[in-house]
């Protein structure tokens, strides 16, 4: 499959980048500047991403550009424009100040592949502290802003058209001819860059020569065919959360391998109110074959009397396994290859693990010391002697596909849409040692404030519940407050209101809710739930502070 090479340099908006091109339908890949494959056949392009060094730090990050240059072509972005000028003849200065924030392209050359169909004085955003004071021998500038002369330069042949033998993208090899390297000094991935969309189109489709064959529905049919082929009669055990990255994969293994797949449900008694049975009926409903544990019970026993946040989440991680384990353990068995000589069975034996592992979990990401941090926290602690093998058939995708391809499955939309909720459950919203009375309180008025989400419809016709990136309720249960109710003085617990807009979680801003709703809510929680006199609302962002209270 064609993909386009995304070389991180360690900046912060690489992934934007590889999510932009997957936006065009293009399969892409972010590896560390370290990394360009040895492979390189499916290859279509190459982009250097920016990077918190400037080119003259000792430690900067360096790549050999010969790999690729004049083979496909290449875009540096930002630190990827100053490499390329920099190693290629140019010269790169410490600017008199860090330029950042948006600019206006007051020359654009429309006729270049790359601004083709941009305006003049389009809108883009600067971040750097170095300037590119001279191009390299053999570039001409296709686009400057009042302050840097240099904002866009290019060694494609004039009007991407070499030697006067076809168009960008239609040459032979679908690329265009000669060392084709273009460099941008500000980041066209950026929400800020107005025309950033139209500039990564022109690179990726145009002049890579993309065939936008990267679909929901392309993903689904090779997926299929790939597990298929890989899984062969194996059996596979998954665990689902209820969430929508393990609730896809289950799906896409299903439509794989039919019942062979076995999917594991553990109830930990800190879910939502009612979750655990409309998930199962949910997962039941789409032909899932799903072992439900309830074990609620032992999590709440190894919880007593336990307040630090860091030891709660330590008990629920280490029982959350052994009862995963457990049950792994009974299915293995179940099939082993006595069971099957004995009853003539068919299909094979457990031989595989599936997670909902996708691709932001996975990818490799460099911090400014330099180091590689693997991030790849989905990978529980399955025992060795399991013998079982890893399957993760959505670590390609960013979440907003892994929501695509849900729907291309015909998932219901509720499941899709689902807001994020941390594998620790409510046990992360409920201040001070945790109860199955303090985990039954917090469940009605979460409930009552998550329906009233889902109810309420704004002006542009979309629910409240789909316009926030997540939202639950705390419970305060190391603080009382004094109230009154009809003539009786009472003396109850807070519950504190979350709801934040995000695109990552990475930060967030409290969603700004209409005082209607919050006051219809915050009416219902105190009428109706026993044991709370009182609603806050968090507008506390992330960062300082966090989504969870803890
Ligand atoms: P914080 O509180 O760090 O949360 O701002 C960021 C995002 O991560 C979710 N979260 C978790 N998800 N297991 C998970 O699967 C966890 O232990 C966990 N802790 C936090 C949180 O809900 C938010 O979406």
């Amino acid at each position: 499959m064609q993909k386009i090479i995304i070389l991180d340099f360690g900046s912060q908006t690489t992934q934007l980048i590889g999510r932009r091109v997957r936006e065009l339908d293009t399969f892409c890949e972010i590896l560390p500047y370290n990394k360009y494959p040895e492979d390189d056949s499916d290859v279509i392009g190459v982009i250097l991403s920016g990077s918190p060094f400037s080119v003259h730090d000792p430690e900067a990050f360096k790549v050999d550009l010969s790999r690729f240059v004049g083979r496909l072509p290449v875009l540096g972005i930002c630190y990827g424009a100053q490499f390329i000028s920099h190693t290629l003849g140019g010269k790169v200065e410490k600017a008199d100040s860090r330029e950042y924030g948006r600019a206006n392209l007051q020359t654009v050359d429309t006729t270049d592949p790359l601004f083709r169909g941009f305006d003049q004085n389009s809108q883009v955003w600067m971040s750097h502290g170095d300037t590119i004071t001279a191009i390299p021998d053999g570039f001409h500038v296709i686009a400057s802003t009042k302050d840097v002369t240099n904002a866009a330069f290019t060694a494609s042949p004039k009007n991407g058209n070499p030697s006067g033998g076809g168009e960008p993208g239609s040459s032979p090899s679908g690329r265009l001819g000669g060392a084709s390297i273009w460099a941008v000094q500000f980041h066209p991935e950026v929400y800020h860059t107005l025309q950033g969309k139209t500039l990564l189109k022109n690179f990726v489709v145009d002049i890579c020569g993309s065939r936008q064959e990267w679909s929901a529905a392309s993903f689904v049919d090779t997926t299929v065919a790939e597990l298929k082929a890989q899984l062969g009669d194996d059996r596979v055990i998954l665990g689902l959360s209820g969430g929508v990255d393990s609730s896809v994969a289950a799906v896409l293994l299903n439509r794989a391998i039919g019942d062979r797949l076995t999917c594991i449900f553990v109830d930990h008694g800190m879910l939502r109110k009612n979750e655990f049975q409309q998930v199962m009926d949910d997962y039941r409903c789409l032909g899932l074959n799903v072992v439900g544990v309830d074990a609620s019970q032992k999590f709440f026993s190894d919880l007593a009397g336990v307040t630090d946040p860091e030891q709660k989440r330590k008990i629920i991680g280490r029982d959350f396994v052994e009862v995963f384990n457990e049950q792994a353990k009974q299915l293995i068995n179940s099939t082993s290859d006595e069971t099957i000589e004995n009853s003539q069975l068919s299909n094979g034996k457990f031989k595989w693990l599936a997670q909902g592992t996708i691709y932001p979990d996975r990818i490799e990401s460099l911090n400014i010391t330099g180091k590689v941090i693997k991030s790849h926290h989905n990978v529980g602690g399955l025992p060795k002697e399991m013998n079982l093998q890893l399957c993760e058939p959505l670590k390609w995708l960013f979440k907003d596909e892994v929501r695509r391809v849900g729907r291309q499955l015909g998932m219901p939309e509720h499941l899709i849409t689902r807001h994020p909720f941390p594998g620790p459950g409510l046990a992360v919203r409920i201040l001070g040692d945790i109860t199955p009375e303090k985990v039954r309180i917090l469940q009605d008025a979460d409930d009552i404030y998550i329906r009233g989400l889902r109810e309420y419809v704004c002006d542009d016709g979309e629910t409240l519940y789909n316009k926030v990136w997540q939202a639950g309720a705390i419970l305060l249960s190391t603080v009382r407050s004094v109230g009154v109710m009809g003539d009786e003085r009472t003396y109850e617990h807070p519950v504190a209101l979350r709801a934040v807009t995000s695109t990552d979680a990475m930060t967030a801003d409290w969603a700004h809710l209409p005082y209607d709703f919050m006051a219809k809510v915050s009416n219902e929680i105190i009428n109706k739930v026993r044991g709370v006199n009182r609603v806050c609302y968090d507008i506390s962002s992330k960062p300082p502070a966090t989504i969870e209270w803890e």
